[in-house]
């Protein structure tokens, strides 16, 4: 081999690794974009799950269960009576302690657990029990 030719084929090396770094660089950024688009939106936890993080009022009104009113009503009640969306009585604003007033818990139990109207049965919690069903009530009572 002559010297031109050893330089060229070790400035030929040079480049070649250059460009095999720049692609092994450029790889792993791509896949850090990639990663990053098909991330999932939202995250999925299940109740007592480190990721779920902890609810502000689990600690209230416990049930056999371990659901207390408060994770209930977060869960399955808020969609619609947070905003009192469909004619539900809104949360916080002494709707649903009208309603005790009209029908009694009794009433309000068989409405919540049978549904009536734009209520669903059991308001969408169909796990829940009747106890907890109750709880819950008495938790939108309580903060009403
Ligand atoms: C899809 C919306 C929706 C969800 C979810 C929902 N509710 Fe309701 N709820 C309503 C509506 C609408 C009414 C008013 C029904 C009517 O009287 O016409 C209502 C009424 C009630 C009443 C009053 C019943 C009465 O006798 O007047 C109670 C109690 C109640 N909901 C409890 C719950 C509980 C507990 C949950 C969750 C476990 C829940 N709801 C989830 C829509 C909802």
């Amino acid at each position: 081999m002559n010297k031109f030719v050893a330089k060229a084929a070790s400035a030929l090396c040079t480049l070649g690794l250059g460009v095999v770094l720049a692609t092994a660089v450029n790889a792993a950024a791509d896949r850090d974009a990639i990663i990053e688009r098909i991330k999932p939106h939202g995250q999925i936890c299940i109740q007592g799950d480190d990721t779920c993080g902890t609810p502000a009022a689990a600690a209230a009104a416990t049930t056999s269960a371990g659901r207390s009113g408060a994770d209930i009503y977060n869960r399955s009640c808020a969609a619609c009576h947070a905003s009192g969306i469909l004619g539900s009585p809104k949360f916080g604003d002494g709707a649903m302690t009208a309603r005790l007033n009209d029908h009694g818990m009794d009433g309000l139990m068989a409405n919540a657990i049978n549904g009536i109207n734009a209520m669903p049965p059991r308001g969408t919690c169909n796990d829940c029990s009747d106890d907890e069903i109750q709880s819950t009530i008495q938790y939108m009572l309580d903060n009403d």
